[in-house]
């Protein structure tokens, strides 16, 4: 079945439509979406009817699927342990006003790179909106290939072969959340090329965003201007899109090539039910708990005991 791509900027995000994902597809259907994904590096699709099961089952197009990670003594909200939750509300529905894990969330509104502080990367995301608030709730999403593309020779020579090292509460902590420079030596972290090679298309992208801490073998202060510089870079208008979402509207951005970020709303006013499978890269072997193995290293001593 052809389906149909509306780019959403010159070289960078496309809609796609034309095609019922809630039922399987065949072969030559899903080498189009892949092949759509993997040059486009963001689609959107509008209306899909998924479900929890039909969202799982649709994101096995694009490889393996990861398990959403299970928090000590909370129960997830959903049936399929493929899902993450990217919500603001609890299992009862309700708004959650826990500051700490407002802090959490407000992390998702820095541009991220999701998993780079995984030594297992991402590959796609699919975020699935379920119910949507009544003033914008976007997604963003830079395009991190032609950013690379477009930066000075000069540039590209200086941050050949660099590697950072990323930390998942190095953004949470820059997002308001309380912790320390001293707490975080202590959590996982993973070492990431900043330039990564996207293997899908051929082309070559930076991989930075603000789970990145430091640059190896720079001084701190040296290396966080870089990664600022090179995030600023990334972010400027003319590499961004956005998206907004309407229940049963569907984003898909592969990591390896692009940063995002959660749109500004007021979330303690307002319910936004976001739920997102995600997909590792591609020929990766590792542990199917990684990500529960993962937050359940990141000690969190400021938390308060009645968290998890
Ligand atoms: C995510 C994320 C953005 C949003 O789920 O990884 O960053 O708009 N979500 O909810
Ligand atoms: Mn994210």
């Amino acid at each position: 079945m052809p389906i149909t791509v509306t780019p959403l900027s010159e070289r960078f995000g496309a809609e796609i439509s034309g095609v019922d994902i809630t039922q399987p597809l065949d072969e030559a259907t899903q080498a189009e979406i892949r092949a759509a994904q993997d040059k486009w590096g963001v689609t959107f699709w509008r209306n899909t009817g998924l479900d929890d099961a039909s969202h799982v089952a649709f994101s096995r197009i694009f490889g393996k699927v990861e398990l959403a990670p299970v928090h000590k003594g909370k129960a997830p909200r959903f049936s399929e342990p493929e899902l993450f939750d990217a919500s603001n509300v609890d299992a009862e529905g309700k708004i959650i006003d826990n500051p700490m894990r407002r802090f959490i969330n407000a992390g998702n509104r820095l541009w991220h790179i999701d998993s780079s502080y995984m030594d297992v990367r991402s590959a796609q995301a699919l975020l699935l909106c379920h119910s949507s608030p009544p003033v914008k709730a976007p997604t963003q999403f830079a395009d991190a290939r032609s950013a690379y593309d477009d930066l000075p020779q000069a540039m590209k020579d200086r941050i050949d072969g660099l590697q950072a090292r990323h930390c998942y509460f190095y953004s949470r902590m820059k997002a308001g959340y309380p912790t320390t420079e001293e707490e975080l030596d202590t959590m996982p972290h993973a070492t990431q090329p900043v330039v990564l090679d996207h293997v899908a298309s051929v082309r070559k992208s930076l991989y930075l965003g603000n789970h990145a801490r430091d640059i190896v073998g720079m001084d701190r202060e040296e290396g966080r201007a870089l990664i600022e510089e090179l995030n600023d870079w990334v972010t400027q208008d003319r590499y961004v899109i956005e998206v907004d979402y309407q229940p049963g509207d569907m984003s898909i951005w592969d990591n390896l090539c692009c940063y995002h970020r959660a749109g500004d709303f007021d979330d303690t006013a307002y319910a936004r039910d976001m739920r997102r499978t995600t997909i590792r890269e591609a020929g990766v072997e590792a542990a199917d708990d990684h990500f529960t193995t993962m937050f359940a290293a990141s000690k969190r001593k400021a938390e308060p005991a009645t968290q998890e």
